[in-house]
């Protein structure tokens, strides 16, 4: 029997549906849920708390090798602490918004990033969403998930959760960095959800994976 973990990986742009989706997906299967851009929007607060340039790479670079984070599981959900400090709240600003583009395109922090979501392995199996997960993090999964949505239903979920945002412009920037980028993945199925609800969407996505599961 194999018994090391099982990873879902789910990608895709801003206010495509993944976090809902993901978090559905991982109740569902009794899985643990890692949302990769919470810890990327916690390096981003983090840097601004301590008044760190987001645009000066050495420096991001330098908080990163520095800063006390530490991963925990709590009720089935990875949270990354700072100092012991759970962020949940101050990361969802329209100011961390704006800075954690700049802090994910440093080459150190995403290399830590890397570390340390593939350690998250060790909670068990996984739903992991994020840009990278299926193209960088774990390649190696086969049940890889990109998820879209036309550009203005995304725009319009981001604004019915009371955010105004230019996502368009933070999507061009995760998908032009020159470390892992955003992009579909290899072997990906590509999810459109325009139209759709998460409920409708994570149904498929549930019966797709239970289809590949079956015989592992
Ligand atoms: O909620 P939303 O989809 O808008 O963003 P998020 O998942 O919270 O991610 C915030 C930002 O973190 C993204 O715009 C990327 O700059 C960065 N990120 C990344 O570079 N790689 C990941 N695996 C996840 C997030």
């Amino acid at each position: 029997m194999n018994t090391a973990p099982i990873i879902i990986a789910i990608d895709g742009p801003s206010a495509s549906g993944k976090s809902t989706n993901a978090r559905l997906i991982a109740r569902k299967l009794g899985y643990t849920y890692v949302d990769t851009g919470a810890m990327y929007r916690t390096l981003a607060w983090h840097c601004l708390q301590r008044g760190v340039p987001v645009r000066e790479e050495s420096a991001v670079a330098q908080v990163c090798r520095e800063w006390r984070a530490e991963l925990v599981c709590v009720e089935g959900h990875v949270r990354l602490l700072v100092d012991g400090y759970f962020p949940e709240a101050e990361i969802r600003t329209a100011e961390v918004s704006a800075a954690v583009p700049h802090v994910a395109a440093v080459p150190e922090v995403r290399h830590w990033m890397k570390l340390h979501q593939r350690d998250c392995a060790r909670f068990g199996h996984l739903v992991m969403e994020g840009r990278d997960i299926g193209s960088n993090i774990f390649p190696e999964t086969p049940y890889k998930f990109y998820l879209d949505a036309n550009p203005a239903e995304r725009q319009r979920r981001r604004e019915a959760d009371g955010v105004q945002e230019n996502l368009a412009a933070r999507d061009q920037k995760d998908s032009q960095r020159a470390v892992a980028p955003l992009k579909i993945a290899e072997g990906a199925r590509i999810i459109d959800n325009s139209g759709e609800s998460p409920e409708q969407t994570s149904a498929r996505i549930i019966a797709e994976i239970q289809r590949a599961l079956v015989g592992r």
